[in-house]
């Protein structure tokens, strides 16, 4: 019969909620300008799969209600949520373990001949904490006198939700098993059969905080090492350069800088020298 889908052909399956392209349009436009994150027109099922469950909890029927709640008067606390939602988390621990060999051997021997016994870490889109934990670990471990030093490290990230897990330190026992042993043994506790929490010493060394790289920065001083690894993927050029001028404006000339292993910073900044495998140093 014309006009009669046949009973044994496969349907694809039925949407829950209406995604036209003016919405996609509306929504990504709102995380480039929250975030600086760009969403491709490939991202649009992602887009769809990880807004499904926000369109629920504000009882929202299309995506078309959800963008006209976010204009809305309470559309504030959804923002954020819209932020954490669509910002990528991965991370781990040691990741990229060759910049961690660099601050070991490199730069916390260098630090540690100047008298002053202060240094300032900042882990600069930390994600769920493995990042500045490993940074922790590493000085827990390479700086045995490390009480009488002034050390801290500033971890933040734009993504709340994932700086309340930081803070909680409590890691799935299969994510620690990238920590070389010698340096879990006394700082990874065991909490449970599957999971793990990180020692009060750890905590101690680190400060969390939610920040949006791309708004103001709200703390003064220099910072002696900045990581910034696998976050500017997400923007674009114009905004790449105007946040690496900043990270230029709090690191000392000499200080370290390091990104992710897909980005670069060429054609991008040229106040810092690039020392290969994406270890960086100010020199203007
Ligand atoms: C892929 S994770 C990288 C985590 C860690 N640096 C690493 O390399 O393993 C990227 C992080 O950047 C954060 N992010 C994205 N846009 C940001 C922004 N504008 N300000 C601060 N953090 C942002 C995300 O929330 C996410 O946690």
């Amino acid at each position: 019969m014309v006009g009669t889908t046949p009973v044994n052909v496969p349907q694809p399956a039925a949407r829950e909620f209406a995604l036209t392209a003016r919405d996609f349009d509306a929504i990504r436009s709102r995380v480039r300008g929250a975030a600086g994150i760009v969403l491709g027109d490939s991202k649009r099922d992602l887009v769809y799969g990880r807004l499904g469950k926000r369109l629920r909890a504000r009882g929202c029927a299309s995506f078309a209600e959800y963008v006209a709640f976010l204009d809305g008067p309470d559309g504030g606390d959804e923002q954020v949520e819209l932020v954490n939602a669509l910002t990528t988390n991965l991370t781990g621990f040691f990741r990229e373990p060759h910049h961690f060999e660099t601050l070991a051997k490199t730069i916390l021997p260098a630090l540690a001949e100047a008298p002053s016994r202060r240094l300032r870490i900042w882990s600069a889109a930390c994600s769920s904490g493995e990042e500045p934990y490993t940074i922790a670990m590493v000085l827990h471990k390479a700086i045995p006198d490390l009480r009488g030093w002034d050390a801290r490290i500033l971890a933040t990230d734009i993504d709340t939700d994932m700086i309340a897990r930081s803070r909680a330190g409590l890691y799935d026992v299969s994510k620690a098993a990238a920590i070389p042993r010698d340096i879990a043994r006394g700082r990874v506790i065991k909490a449970d059969a599957d999971t793990v929490e990180m020692s009060p010493a750890l905590k101690d060394l680190i400060r969390f905080r939610p920040l949006n790289l791309l708004g103001p920065w709200p703390f003064r001083g220099m910072f002696d090492v900045i990581f910034c690894r696998n976050v500017v993927i997400y923007f674009d050029k114009d905004t790449q350069c105007r946040l690496f001028d900043r990270f230029a404006e709090v690191l000392p000339l000499g200080g370290w800088l390091f990104i992710g292993h897909s980005e670069s910073l060429f054609r991008v900044s040229e106040r810092f020298q690039h020392l290969g495998r994406t270890i960086y140093r100010k020199i203007r």
